[in-house]
Order: C-alpha cells, then sequence, then structure tokens
C-alpha cells in the first residue's frame, strides 16, 4: 500500500470540509482533483482556497510562489460532476459530499468503477457507520474513516476509523499519512460519534439538563465553564456557533447509535430550540439573542453555583472519557489528544481524572445517582476499578 506523495488525490464535495481537506493535501505536496455535483461549486472552492492562500502570504506564513504553487496543484473541476472519469488515476479519494448513507454508498461504488487503480476509500462522515458505508463496495476493505475538523486547514485532528472489514494496512498507511500531512491522527473504532463527538456529549447534555432544572441560565453556566474550567467558550455559546440543528442531529444520532442508552438523551429544551428555529448564530437567535439592539445577558458570578456546575458537567465528561476507554473507542492517549486537538479542551479528560484523583470524580457521581436515581449519572467500571486499585491513567 502506497500513499507517498506522489499519490494523486481526490476529494468529492466541494463544500466547506472538502475544500478545506483539498488544501491540506496540496500543503502536503500532493496534486489534487476537487469536484462536486451542484454547479458553482468548485468556483467558490477555488476562491476560499485562494483567499486563505492571500491571508497566509500577507501573514508572512507563506511566500506568494509557495501559494501559487499550492493553488496549482489543485484541479478544480468546474463542471459540475457528471461522472468521476477525473479521480480515474488517485491513489486516494476522500468523499466529504452531504451527510447521507444512501448517497455516500452509491458514491463510493460509483467511485470504484471509474478507477483505474485500488485507491484508498476514505469517508468523512462524522455520524454515520463506516461498515455501512463500507459494504457498498466491491472492495469494502479499502474503506476507511478520515474524520477531519472545521476547518480543516487550521484543526490539527483527524480521527482515522477502521471498520470490522477494514485491511489494517489500510489503517497504518492512513494513519502515516495524517503525520506527513501535519495533521495530528488518533485512532478510534467505528463507534457512534467515534472519540470526539461521543466523549464531548455531556458538555451540551449536562449544561442543558441544568439549564432545565433552573439551577442557573446560560450566561451563568456558560461563565462557570469558562472561569472555572478553562474552557474557550460556555456550552451554550458553542451550540450557538455550532448551529442547534447540528448539534441536536449529531447528539440524536449518538442516542440512537448507542441504542438509546439514558446518558446521551437529547433535551426537549434543544428540541424545542430547534422547532423553533433558534438555530444559534446564524439565524440571528438561539440561547443568545444576536440582534444589533440585544443586551449581552449577565452572569450571576456566585463561586457555590458556579462550583456546582463545572464539578456536575466535568464529572460526566471524564465519565464519559473513562468509559470510552473501557469500550475500546481508541486509548487512553488517543483519547485526551482528541479532545485537546480536536475541541480545544483546556486539558484532556484522562490527565484531568488524574489530577483531580479518580475517587473525587467518582464521588461527584455517586451523589448524583443517589440523588436522582437515573442511569444517565452510572459511574463506568472502569473508574471504580481504578479507585479500588489506586491507579492512575498512562502509568
Ligand atoms: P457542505 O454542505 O458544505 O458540502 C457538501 C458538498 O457536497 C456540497 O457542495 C454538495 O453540493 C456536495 N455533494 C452532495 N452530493 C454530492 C455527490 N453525490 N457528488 C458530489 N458532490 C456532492 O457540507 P460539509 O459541512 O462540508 O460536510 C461534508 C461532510 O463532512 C459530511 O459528511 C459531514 O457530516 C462531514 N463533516 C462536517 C463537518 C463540519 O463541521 N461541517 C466536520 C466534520 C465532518
Amino acid at each position: 500500500m502506497e500513499l507517498d506523495r506522489e499519490s494523486r488525490v481526490g476529494v468529492i464535495g466541494a463544500g466547506a470540509m472538502g475544500t478545506g481537506i483539498a488544501q491540506v493535501a496540496a500543503a502536503a505536496g500532493h496534486r489534487v482533483v476537487l469536484g462536486d455535483a451542484a454547479e458553482g461549486a468548485a468556483q467558490r472552492a477555488q476562491a476560499k482556497v485562494a483567499r486563505n492562500m492571500e491571508r497566509d502570504v500577507h501573514k508572512g506564513r507563506m511566500s506568494r510562489d509557495a501559494a501559487d504553487e499550492l493553488m496549482s496543484r489543485i484541479e478544480f473541476q468546474w463542471e459540475p460532476l457528471r461522472g468521476l472519469g477525473a479521480y480515474r488515476d488517485c491513489g486516494l479519494v476522500i468523499e466529504a459530499v452531504v451527510e447521507d448513507l444512501a448517497v455516500k454508498r452509491s458514491l463510493l461504488k460509483s467511485v470504484e468503477e471509474a478507477v483505474e487503480r485500488e485507491p484508498v476509500l476514505a469517508t468523512n462522515t462524522s455520524s454515520l457507520a463506516i461498515a455501512a458505508i463500507a459494504s457498498a463496495c466491491e472492495a469494502p476493505h479499502r474503506v476507511i474513516g478520515l474524520h477531519f475538523f472545521n476547518p480543516a486547514p487550521v484543526m490539527p485532528l483527524v480521527e482515522v476509523v477502521p471498520w470490522i472489514g477494514g485491511d489494517p494496512v489500510v489503517a497504518s498507511a492512513s494513519f502515516a499519512l495524517m503525520s506527513r500531512w501535519g495533521k495530528t491522527p488518533a485512532l478510534a473504532t467505528d463507534t457512534p460519534g467515534f472519540i470526539v463527538n461521543r466523549v464531548a456529549r455531556p458538555v451540551y447534555g449536562e449544561a442543558l439538563r441544568l439549564l432545565d432544572e433552573g439551577v442557573a441560565d446560560c450566561a451563568t453556566i456558560d461563565w462557570a465553564m469558562k472561569e472555572l474550567g478553562g474552557f474557550r467558550m460556555g456550552p451554550f455559546e458553542l451550540m450557538d456557533f455550532i448551529g442547534n440543528d447540528v448539534n441536536f442531529a449529531v447528539t440524536t444520532t449518538v442516542y440512537h447509535g448507542m441504542f438509546n442508552d439514558p446518558r446521551y438523551k437529547p433535551s426537549l429544551t434543544q428540541q424545542r430550540m430547534v422547532d423553533a428555529g433558534f438555530l444559534g448564530r446564524k439565524t440571528g437567535r438561539g440561547y443568545y439573542d444576536y440582534g444589533p439592539d440585544a443586551a449581552t445577558p449577565q452572569p450571576t458570578k456566585d463561586p457555590n453555583t458556579g462550583l456546582l456546575i463545572f464539578e456536575r458537567v466535568l464529572a460526566m465528561l471524564i465519565n464519559e472519557a473513562v468509559d470510552a476507554v473501557l469500550m475500546r473507542v481508541a486509548s487512553p492517549e488517543a483519547i485526551d489528544l482528541a479532545m485537546t486537538k480536536g475541541v480545544n479542551y483546556p486539558k484532556g479528560l484522562l490527565a484531568w481524572a488524574n489530577e483531580l484523583g479518580p475517587a473525587r470524580v467518582l464521588g461527584w457521581l455517586e451523589r448524583l445517582q443517589a440523588e436522582y436515581g437515573e442511569d444517565r449519572y452510572r459511574p463506568s467500571p472502569l473508574l471504580r476499578r481504578m479507585v479500588r486499585d489506586d491507579r492512575r491513567f498512562f502509568q
């Protein structure tokens, strides 16, 4: 399995992700072909990469020659794709089209029919099972998940997701390639939400639960997580930024994907925000009002409430990370790397567990479970084991 600089890289889908991925591949020295089914998408992608290059040159991060060279390595398919002949000699094809299982299955099958050699077929899906996409192919062992984060040229993390029928050589070659592209690859199993979209769920879910119970308002919860937790954005600011529709869809997918485990149960409040069209920044209103005359709500900076909020959300986050280790979603190292490099957490959650001591985190969870009697708060068996054996992660 050769995936070197000489390999031509095909990217299908010239939206937000495909455009970024094409830029990353070209920056790593590959010749790239980028196409889209929609009229004008490739032109917009070309303009976007050109703007990114212009900014890099302006800021002195890149010479004009290097920027021109990078641009010249990407072949933008100006005509909407009708066939996939342009991808014929690619060694790696990455699809970043709409998040729809049927579309992705039929697309990868068509890629197989169009190519001359045997490329690695990667999907950038954020929520679909790689197995469900791969099983449409004639040679499914060549399919792998390569989950980039938005914006791809900036965010270092790529989750590398092999599936049960995948060729281990494809996985190791893809992992090595992502490192050569300057990315931070994290190996994850083909489970709902992979690492980041699973382990991050409680930051939204528990914040919404606190809001629903009237423990505090959005501004206070956001303040507590930033001030006491060191998170760059509060949960509600973040949901408004991501879009409540997108965030709700991920939560629902993970919940159903985990066979309705109550730990991932979506919030009715978020459902109503979506129903109302209060999707966040993009619609001018979400948990906050982004209108020109809107007043900025002020947090109630009560230290006791702040601590209660922070400890409850952090306990749930650490529990989720520990359980992901137990269920072998990824190694402890990959989980901490994913949360710090993919979503900018101030610390790895397992390193955080070490620092606080697993017994303290277990105590928080046991109190919550005793108070609510809900399975949602059940401590991971691995957390109990760590306490029993007085162990720490990474030892
Ligand atoms: P987008 O909507 O910006 O772009 C998707 C593009 O695919 C569109 O330009 C559309 O015309 C094109 N397309 C649809 N069907 C096609 C087909 N059959 N052949 C060729 N082109 C086709 O979407 P975005 O955000 O770039 O997402 C793409 C994929 O990446 C999805 O699977 C998404 O779940 C995943 N993803 C998105 C992230 C994000 O933050 N936006 C992060 C990580 C993964």
